[in-house]
C-alpha cells in the first residue's frame, strides 16, 4: 500500500491519507455525467488495516471521557455550519438532489453532530430504586468498540453523521465505507475529520463497493454493523452477523409507503403532503410515498389536483433553486424505474401521468446525459395483488388507492406491504388521526404532514421489513453501546432481593 499524504483519491486509514490498490473509479454527476472525481475500490486487506487501526485506537479513546470526545464533534458541527452552502452545493452535484435538498442534507448532518455532541453534557443512563435500602442500583453503557458504517447515497453527509457522531461520542471507534456513488462526499467528510486533530485511527474511511462492505459486516474484530440501504443487502447483512456471537448489526432499509387521505381531509394539506413525499428527491428517499389511499368521497378532486401537480412539476438543473426534481442516480437505476412502470402497465393499472421520458425541450442544456425521469402516476384496485404496488421502486412511481368505508379499511391497505418505515395520514377528524397512530405500522407516522422530513432528535427506524428493531438517529446508542445494570451495597452485610436467604449453610451446621 502506498501512502501518499498529498493525495486525497484514497481511503483514509490510521489518521493518514492512503492510496488504494484497487480499481480506480469515477465519480459522476447525475444530471450533467461530469467526473468530479477519481477514486479507488477498497480492498479486504485495507478494510483489514482500517479494522486494526479502529481496534488499536479504541482503548484510548473510550478513556476519555463524554465531554471530550464530543470536542471533536464541535469543531465538526461548526464546520457544517458555516459552510453550508458550499457542502450543499457538492452534495448536489454528486447525487443530483435539487439544491435546496443538498443543503438540508448538511444542515441534518450539522444537527445529528450537534445533537450527539450537546448529549456528552447530559445525564446518562437512570438511577433505578433497589428492593435493599442499602444498595444503589442504575444502567451504565458502555461502547462496544469497533463501529463499521455503511451508508447510502441518498443523504451522502447526514447519514454518515447519524451513524458515526453518536458512535464516536459514546467512546467507540469506526470504519465507514461511503456508497460508492458520493465517494467526494465522503472524503470531505473523512477532511472534516482529519481537520479536528482526531486521535490516529479512531476515524478510518475506506471506499469502495459491496465487496469492501461484505470485507466490513465479515470482520470478527466489527462489533457493530450499522447499515442504511436497500432490504436486499441490509437482510443479508442481518443473516451474515446473527451467525457472528456477539456482533450486533443494526439495518435502516427501505418503505413502501402510504399516505391515507380520508373524507375528512383538508383537501389542499392532502395534495401538498402527498406531492412532498412523492417527488421530493425525486422519489428516492427511503420514507417517500408510493402508495395514496384515498377515500372516494374525495377521490375525484384529489385526483384531477394531484395529477395536474405531477404533470407540471419541474425536472431539470437541480443547481437551479426553481427545479423541484432533479435526475436520477445513475444509469441503472434509471432502467429499473422504467421497469417499473412499465411493469404497472403490464399488470393493467390505470395511467394518468406518464413522464417517464421526458420530452427533449424538459432537459436542461448540456444536462443531456443526466439520468432523467418525471412523475408516473396511475389508478389501481387496492385488493389487486400486484408488484407494482407492493414493491419499492425509489422513484417518483406513485399509485392512487381508492377506497370506501371507514378508517379501519384504509388501515387494512395501509398495513397490506411488506414493508413499514414511514406514513402520514391526512383528516380533520381526530379519532381517525389517533386509530393512524395507534395502528399504523410504520416506524415514523406523520398527522396532516409529509412523511418525509424527520428530524435527528427523533428515533428513526421502521419495523416490518424496513428494520430490525435498532432505529438511527437518536436510538442508535441502542446499536453502539451495551449497558450494565450496576449495583453497589453499602452496607457491610449483604443483603439480598425477592427475600434470598443470604446465609450459606454447611455440613457442620
Ligand atoms: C431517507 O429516507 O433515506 O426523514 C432518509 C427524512 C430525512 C431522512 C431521510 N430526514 O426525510
Amino acid at each position: 500500500m502506498s501512502h501518499e499524504s498529498d493525495s486525497f483519491d484514497g481511503h483514509y486509514i490510521g489518521g493518514e491519507w492512503v492510496t488504494g490498490d484497487g480499481e480506480a473509479f469515477i465519480s459522476e454527476n447525475p444530471a450533467t455525467g461530469e467526473p468530479l472525481g477519481r477514486f479507488f475500490r477498497g480492498t479486504e486487506a485495507e478494510v483489514d488495516t482500517a479494522v486494526a487501526a479502529a481496534e488499536a485506537a479504541f482503548d484510548e479513546w473510550r478513556e476519555l471521557s463524554h465531554v471530550d470526545r464530543a470536542e471533536y464533534c464541535w469543531e465538526i458541527y461548526h464546520e457544517l455550519h458555516e459552510r453550508t452552502e458550499e457542502l450543499g452545493e457538492v452534495v448536489t452535484k454528486e447525487c443530483g438532489k435539487e439544491i435546496s435538498e443538498g443543503r438540508a442534507d448538511v444542515v441534518e448532518a450539522a444537527h445529528m453532530v450537534e445533537w450527539a455532541a450537546g448529549d456528552a453534557r447530559h445525564p446518562k443512563g437512570d438511577v433505578v430504586p433497589s428492593e435493599i435500602a442499602a444498595k444503589d442500583a442504575y444502567m451504565r453503557r458502555k461502547p462496544r468498540g469497533v463501529v463499521g458504517c455503511i451508508t447510502p447515497w441518498n443523504f451522502p453527509v447526514a447519514i454518515p453523521f447519524w451513524h458515526m457522531a453518536v458512535a464516536l461520542v459514546e467512546g467507540n471507534t469506526v470504519v465507514w465505507k461511503p456508497a460508492e456513488q458520493t465517494p467526494l462526499c465522503g472524503r470531505i467528510v473523512a477532511e472534516l475529520f482529519d481537520a479536528t486533530g482526531i486521535p490516529d485511527g479512531v476515524f478510518n474511511m475506506v471506499q469502495g463497493f459491496g465487496d469492501a462492505g461484505a470485507a466490513i459486516v465479515d470482520h470478527e474484530a466489527v462489533d457493530t454493523v450499522l447499515f442504511t440501504g436497500s432490504a436486499e443487502v441490509g437482510h443479508e447483512i442481518a443473516r451474515e452477523v446473527a451467525d457472528q456471537s456477539g456482533t450486533r448489526a443494526a439495518c435502516e432499509m427501505g418503505g413502501k409507503n402510504n399516505i391515507v387521505i380520508t373524507a375528512n381531509a383538508d383537501m389542499e394539506t392532502a395534495v401538498r403532503s402527498a406531492v412532498l413525499s412523492s417527488f421530493k428527491t425525486t422519489g428516492q428517499r427511503c420514507v417517500s410515498s408510493e402508495r395514496l389511499i384515498v377515500h372516494e368521497d374525495v377521490y375525484e378532486e384529489f385526483k384531477n389536483r394531484f395529477v395536474e401537480m405531477a404533470r407540471s412539476v419541474s425536472v431539470g438543473d437541480p443547481l437551479e433553486e426553481s427545479t423541484f426534481m432533479g435526475p436520477l442516480i445513475e444509469a441503472e437505476h434509471k432502467e429499473k424505474v422504467t421497469k417499473y412502470n412499465e411493469l404497472a402497465r403490464e399488470e393493467g393499472v390505470e395511467v394518468l401521468v406518464d413522464r417517464t421520458d421526458l420530452e427533449s425541450e424538459e432537459i436542461p442544456e448540456g444536462h443531456e446525459a443526466g439520468h432523467w425521469v418525471g412523475p408516473f402516476v396511475y389508478e389501481a384496485d387496492p385488493d389487486a395483488d400486484l408488484r407494482c404496488t407492493s414493491e419499492e421502486v425509489f422513484g417518483p412511481h406513485v399509485a392512487l388507492l381508492p377506497y370506501s368505508g371507514d378508517i379501519e379499511r384504509a388501515l387494512e391497505i395501509h398495513n397490506d406491504t411488506d414493508y413499514g418505515l414511514a406514513g402520514a395520514i391526512i383528516s380533520e377528524d381526530y379519532r381517525e388521526i389517533n386509530y393512524y397512530r395507534d395502528h399504523a405500522e410504520v416506524g415514523l407516522a406523520y398527522g396532516n404532514l409529509p412523511c418525509i422530513g424527520a428530524e435527528v432528535q427523533l428515533p428513526f427506524g421502521g419495523v416490518k421489513k424496513s428494520g430490525n428493531g435498532y432505529p438511527s438517529a437518536r436510538e442508535v446508542i441502542e446499536a453502539v453501546t451495551d449497558r450494565t445494570a450496576w449495583t453497589l451495597n453499602n452496607a457491610e452485610e449483604i443483603e439480598l432481593a425477592q427475600g434470598l436467604s443470604a446465609e450459606i449453610h454447611t455440613g457442620e451446621d
